[in-house]
């Protein structure tokens, strides 16, 4: 017979996990196997967290820090690797020592009493271990501090693209303005090679609260603050879609604030920015849904180039087709979930600031009929 109480007992010691979208819920021991069943499953899940993919449908959707394609993630990941031998040569060390020594120097039947000699005071051990560690703690502020002066002292060359990253409650704003270029979510960068050096330099700033933009496979974290710029450049050699998050609690959405960065090929980048500054296509098919989107008050958010839209709390409209997903990554951007999040975004991302503009059936579908024209 199963009573309440043990019910309740088996309930209590249960935990729940949650990451990639799964919940495992396991049985939990009590006391030191607790802890140590608590620490096991953290480490597996961390490991294995590494390597979920975090959004849908992205076969190169890898977020590990082992393997960066960039500078400067590639200089970070031999700094750690260093930190980490280091580090797990010195716990081998002493838990082997401490281990031997449990085992060795036991109590067994027989033994007196009597304490083992004391050897306080032995200049040679006490200088060993004061001096062994300053030496391996300064080898590691040398290597340190030469890879953040490498990576703050890179200077801009004359391919360079600039930048700008404005964090928004919860998406990206993303602004290039030596090319006249205002997009959301996706940054779009050429890739490096040796003989044509095209390093891309980000500055970041924030509309509201801090963030963190983080694309892991590029570069570190860089935080995202009101009333300050922070840079970082990145140098990805490998074209392709590179995903990232941002990494600083912001809000109820923080989860729902993905980024993408799109690595083109040599010539494409070009191609990508010639299309990009284009004004909007004016297709007659859609008048009505233009006529609805200009009439609410849709235009006092969000900027459309070439018309009288120029808002600049939401994102930039002008190309909204030619990105790959919806609201900073939550859905892929197709009919059906533009639909979605015209007639209601609070039911794709609850608490975003876009209010729900209580359009009919008809109109809902006259605008997404005109947004899909957005190219
Ligand atoms: Cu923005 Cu978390």
């Amino acid at each position: 017979m199963i009573s309440m109480n043990s019910v309740r007992k088996l309930k209590s010691r249960l935990i729940r996990f949650h990451g990639g979208g799964m919940w495992v819920r396991l049985p939990l021991p009590h006391g030191t196997s607790r802890a140590l069943t608590l620490l096991t499953v953290a480490a597996v899940w961390i490991i294995i967290g590494g390597h979920i993919e975090p959004v849908f449908g992205n076969p190169s959707g890898i977020t590990n820090i082992f393997k960066p394609l960039s500078e400067p993630a590639q200089e970070i990941k031999e700094v750690s690797l260093l930190v980490i031998a280091i580090c797990t040569t010195i716990f081998l060390i002493v838990t082997g020592l401490l281990v031997f020594t449990v085992i060795r120097f036991r109590h067994r039947a027989g033994d007196d009493a009597s304490e083992p000699p004391q050897i306080y005071g032995s200049n040679q051990i006490e200088l060993a271990w004061t001096v062994l560690p300053l030496l391996i703690v300064f080898v590691l502020i040398l290597v340190t501090s030469r890879t953040i002066a490498d990576i703050q002292n890179r200077k801009a060359g004359p391919g360079a693209v600039h930048a700008t990253v404005i964090g928004h409650q919860w998406w990206w704003e993303i602004r290039y303005p030596e090319l006249g270029i205002v997009t959301a979510n996706e940054l779009h960068v050429p890739a490096s090679s040796v003989s044509s050096q095209q390093p891309t330099f980000l500055k970041l700033e924030s509309a509201d609260v801090a963030h963190s933009f983080w694309v892991p496979q590029l570069a570190g974290k860089t935080d995202v603050i009101p009333n300050r710029e922070n840079q970082m450049w990145i140098e990805p050699t490998q074209p392709g879609t590179y995903l990232g998050n941002c990494a600083e609690y912001c809000g109820m959405q923080h989860a729902r604030m993905l980024i993408r960065v799109i690595v083109h090929p040599p010539g494409e980048f070009e191609h990508w920015v010639t299309q990009q500054q284009q004004a909007a296509a004016e297709e007659t098919s859609a008048q009505a849904g233009r006529q609805i989107f200009f009439s609410n008050t849709c235009v006092n958010c969000h900027a459309i180039h070439g018309t009288s839209a120029h808002g600049a709390f939401g994102p930039d409209l002008t190309h909204l087709m030619s990105r790959g997903t919806l609201a900073s990554g939550t859905v892929p951007n197709n009919p059906v979930t533009l639909r979605a999040w015209v007639r209601d975004p609070q039911t794709l991302k609850a608490g975003c600031l876009m209010p729900n503009m209580q359009l009919t059936d008809n109109e809902v579908n006259q605008m997404v009929a005109y947004l899909q024209t957005l190219k």
